[in-house]
């Protein structure tokens, strides 16, 4: 069950939206592999560094990280881990719900047939005019909010994580059909080079600290989600070979949506720098023009949407469990409160591409673009290094070591030692500081 849930948090649209257009617009190549060398050298390892954390303190991350902080007689300042991350839940949500809405829309115009026989010119047409249209963003948004709400507040969760089970080989296969139809739509070949080939001139510091914070969002890694999750999970289930298969999987899933993607965008002569309405132009020719394209395009759309719902209701956990532990609050309370203030955060968002477009609240950044930043190249990154360092550094090597279990023996331990000692706190600071002196020199 822990691997579900956390399979469920993990694969979202992280992967399938957000992967493929942060590649198009950092032209593609160095920054995949920097991507993949973010996910295996930082991370895997903080991910188990997490889902330990949670594990041994088997509370909200908040007094997790209390608790576990006086065991190892180190400062309650450590509980910062456990606020940013509440806090950070509330951001990510509200413009996770707000794309989730464009899913939701595209599940409705895929059933209804608008794609069939679409070109490049008509799926950018439509997903331009869905953005100039405020109401119905909104009412997509709040659409999608209501449903969070509902599985959160009712604590559903368990039968949404035993409905994993069938829906992610789903998505795999129609992600197969997708890849399929790339592999003959005649831009494979330039749609792999892209991401694969060595064009490190295209990478700048802001593409490195991009890959790095996608590579912990991706996992869902840095704000004590996975450690609230961590909680929930059986002490004797391998927490080693749990998180890597998350990792596999998670990586699979974007590698495969970027892959049938940009086969697309070369196949139509489309920009892969669009942007964030990538998916939304893309996927839309591809099931307009194959046999039994409304169906697959339709379920496509669920599944992507449901990939969100599965993610969601993880966003919120770490803010929802200390809720609930600290004031003993009920969870319908908690997730009205917090579907409510997300809503009206996310409605930032949603001008942000229409009537707000131009309103620039920190310097070219829109609503958005700064939430987006705030949370995924700041508080991400940051949570990420302090769980890394109080893991490596501040909890009693014997807690770490009686948790992990590590398998294969004395290489195997000395590799974590130096990810988790040096690799993982060092690379994150290093990125922070490149972008830092690149931001201020030049
Ligand atoms: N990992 C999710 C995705 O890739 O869509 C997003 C996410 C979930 C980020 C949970 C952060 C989080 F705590």
């Amino acid at each position: 069950m822990f691997v579900l849930a956390a399979v469920g948090s993990a694969v979202g649209l992280g992967n399938i939206w957000r992967f493929p257009y942060i590649t198009g617009e950092n032209g593609g190549g160095a920054f995949v592999v920097v991507y993949l060398v973010c996910i295996a050298a930082v991370g895997i390892p903080v991910m188990m560094a997490e889902v330990l954390l949670g594990r041994q303190g088997r509370q909200s991350p908040i007094n997790t990280m209390r608790s576990l902080a006086r065991r190892s007689k180190a400062s309650q300042g450590w509980s910062l881990i456990g606020w940013m991350g509440a806090l950070g839940g509330f951001l990510i949500l509200s413009y996770y719900s707000v794309v989730a809405g464009w899913a939701l829309y595209y599940v409705y115009l895929m059933a209804g047939g608008t794609f069939v026989g679409a070109d490049g010119a008509a799926a950018g047409a439509a997903f331009d005019a869905f953005l100039a249209n405020p109401g119905l963003l909104v009412g997509f948004h709040t659409l999608f909010m209501a449903i969070t709400i509902f599985i959160v507040g009712a604590g559903v969760v368990s039968g949404l994580e035993r409905a994993i089970r069938w829906f992610m080989p789903l998505l795999f296969v129609l992600l197969g059909v997708l890849l399929l139809y790339g592999a003959t739509s005649g831009g494979f070949a330039e749609g792999f080079s892209f991401m694969f080939s060595w064009n490190w001139e295209q990478l700048t510091a802001e593409g490195v600290l991009e890959a790095l914070g996608h590579a912990f969002f991706t996992l869902s890694v840095g704000m004590g989600a996975i450690m609230a999750y961590g909680s929930y999970m059986p002490s004797n289930t391998s927490i080693p070979s749990a998180v890597l298969m998350i990792g596999v999987l998670d990586t699979v899933v974007a590698i495969a949506a970027g892959l049938a993607i940009f086969a697309i965008v070369f196949a139509n002569g489309l920009e892969p720098g669009e942007g964030p309405g990538l998916l939304f132009v893309t996927v839309p020719i591809a099931f307009g023009n194959m046999a039994l394209g409304v169906l697959f395009g339709t379920l496509f759309f669920v599944l992507v949407t449901f990939a969100a719902v599965t993610s969601a209701i993880s966003i919120v956990e770490p803010a929802m469990a200390f809720a609930v532990e600290r004031f003993n609050a009920k969870r319908w309370h908690v997730a009205f409160l917090l579907g409510i203030v997300c809503w009206i955060l996310g409605l930032g968002t949603v001008f942000s591409f229409n009537a707000w477009a131009d309103l620039h609240i920190v310097g070219e950044m829109t609503f958005f673009d700064f939430f987006d930043f705030v949370t995924q190249k700041v508080m991400l990154p940051l949570g990420g290094l302090l769980i890394a360092v109080f893991t490596a550094w501040v909890l009693p090597k014997k807690i770490v070591q009686a948790q992990l279990k590590l398998p294969g023996g004395r290489p195997v331990e000395v590799l974590w030692e130096v990810l988790i000692r040096v690799v993982a706190p060092l690379g994150v600071l290093a990125v922070f500081g490149y972008t830092l002196y690149h931001f201020f020199f030049g």
